[in-house]
């Protein structure tokens, strides 16, 4: 609400107010807005106008690097002191005691189960992993050489079409059946993805195996013989898709949340949120980490490589995050668990180089005063190469793990009722009041 003056504020009284008082000096008009949770609503500026006709003061937040979006509940971060927190669960605790589905079903419900409801929940998910036969006719479609991002984020918006119900958002059970589906079929097509890419007869799934060695088993699989990975393998397996399972509004979920406030259906907004993982500053960055690794090739050449980096020629890639300006703790987490699968599979010379690379860049003053630390892709990359899972189909398993964040989220939104259709403003800067010049006439 405007006010006279600021003195008409009362500021002197000495006592605190919740509340920002904005001067504007091309009126000389002083308002106060309310400041609730630490923030401020963008839309209170719109009161701030230089005439009546004035549309109203706009932030404007290129990146949203200072604009929340949303209240939520599902995932807290201090990027400062590199703390990830999903519904009040530590994920040091998660990634100790828990499984990828358990951390699903927190994420999605908002509390952790019952025995009974965790046997409930994994037995759906189970039993929905098989995908209509026409799926594999979808998927001989694609080229021989097709991405399996690019499979997996058109085949999943085609999961919309063979479930024509999911549009229905407003019924719980339509949304309940959608989120098993997707959590449960993710892994198939992401398993049928890669089949087509070798060349290899598509494995159905087993639901005798666990989510993460029924992906193992649905990828690796040949003939009759029984698939049955190493036990740690398949918990290194585990723990990376619990560690990618949600990271509040990043590029992807915020994809989500915007294509969902149009209240299409859920198969469709997450096929959004795939497009977004795909590219390489987000989902994609653990494939450009294998690249780099390949590319620098020996220890001796991370100097040279690690110069060039300061030179702006090119990133660092696993390093550095929008919110955490300290040690990722998910790749602290993950760290621990490289060598339980090296254990298994062997030592692999991209980890020697991926160690001294670290430590370099770590004890360089370029990165330290940057607070460039290594993020979760740094050694995920390195345990998806020793599972021998090939570097295009890694962003395809944070996908796969990142269904239960986006589909929590994407609940949470629908069911918020200050959400709207998501649409920001700009600041236009082009051209007014051209005259069209006919075709023939231009220059
Ligand atoms: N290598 C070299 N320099 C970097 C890197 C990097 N990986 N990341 C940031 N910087 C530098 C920037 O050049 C900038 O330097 P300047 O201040 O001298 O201009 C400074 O550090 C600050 O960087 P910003 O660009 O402000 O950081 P932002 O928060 O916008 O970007 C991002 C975060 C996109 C993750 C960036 O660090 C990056 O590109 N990293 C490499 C890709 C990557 O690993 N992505 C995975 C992210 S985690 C995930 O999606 C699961």
């Amino acid at each position: 609400m405007p006010l006279e003056s600021a003195q008409a504020l009362g500021t002197t009284s000495g006592e605190r107010r919740d509340t920002l008082t904005i001067t504007d000096n091309r009126t000389g008009k002083t308002y106060e807005i309310p400041i609730t949770d630490d923030s401020i609503r963008a839309i209170d500026l719109r009161q701030i106008k230089v005439n009546p006709d004035d549309f109203g003061l706009l932030s404007y937040d290129p990146a949203y690097l200072n604009t929340a979006s949303c209240r939520s509940a599902i995932t807290y971060i201090d990027g400062d002191r590199g703390i990830l927190v999903h519904r009040g669960y530590s994920i040091e605790q998660l990634c100790e005691h828990s499984t990828y589905l358990e951390v699903a079903y927190l994420l999605i419900h908002g509390h952790l189960p019952t025995r009974t409801q965790l046997d409930q929940w994994v037995h759906e998910i189970t039993y929905h992993t098989f995908v209509h036969e026409n799926i594999k006719k979808f998927m001989e479609g694609f080229r021989y050489d097709a991405h399996p991002m690019g499979m997996l984020m058109a085949s999943v918006a085609a999961l919309s079409t063979f479930y024509p119900e999911s549009k229905r958002i407003d019924d719980p059970w339509q949304n309940h059946i959608s989120a098993v589906r997707l959590i449960a079929k993710m892994p198939t097509l992401a398993a049928f993805a890669y089949r087509h890419a070798v060349g290899l007869p598509y494995v159905y799934p087993n639901n005798d195996l666990s989510y993460p060695a029924n992906f193992l088993s649905m990828m690796f699989k040949i003939g009759d013989a029984p698939y049955e990975p190493d036990p740690r393998l398949v918990r290194a397996l585990d723990v990376l898709l619990i560690l990618h399972a949600d990271h509040e509004q990043n590029a992807s979920t915020s994809a989500v949340r915007s294509v969902g406030s149009t209240h299409v259906d859920p198969f469709s907004a997450i096929a959004a949120g795939i497009g977004a993982l795909y590219g390489p500053l987000h989902g994609g960055a653990n494939e450009q980490v294998l690249q780099m690794l390949n590319r620098i090739g020996k220890v001796e050449n991370i100097p040279a490589f690690l110069q060039g980096v300061k030179e702006r020629r090119e990133l660092l890639m696993g390093f550095g995050h929008r919110v955490y300006k300290n040690y990722d703790p998910r790749a602290r987490i993950i760290r621990k668990y490289v060598d339980d699968v090296l254990a298994v599979t062997g030592m692999n010379p991209k980890l020697e180089i991926a160690v001294e690379l670290e430590r370099q860049a770590l004890a360089d003053e370029y990165f330290v005063s940057r607070k460039l630390f290594p993020n979760v892709d740094f050694y995920s990359g390195i345990i998806y190469e020793a599972l021998k899972i090939p570097t295009d189909m890694m962003t395809v398993i944070f996908a796969i793990a990142r269904t239960a964040g986006w589909i929590a989220q994407w609940l949470e939104m629908i069911n918020d009722p200050e959400q709207k259709i998501s649409r920001p403003r700009q600041i236009y800067t082009g051209p007014l009041n051209l005259t069209y010049v006919p075709l023939d006439q231009r220059g």
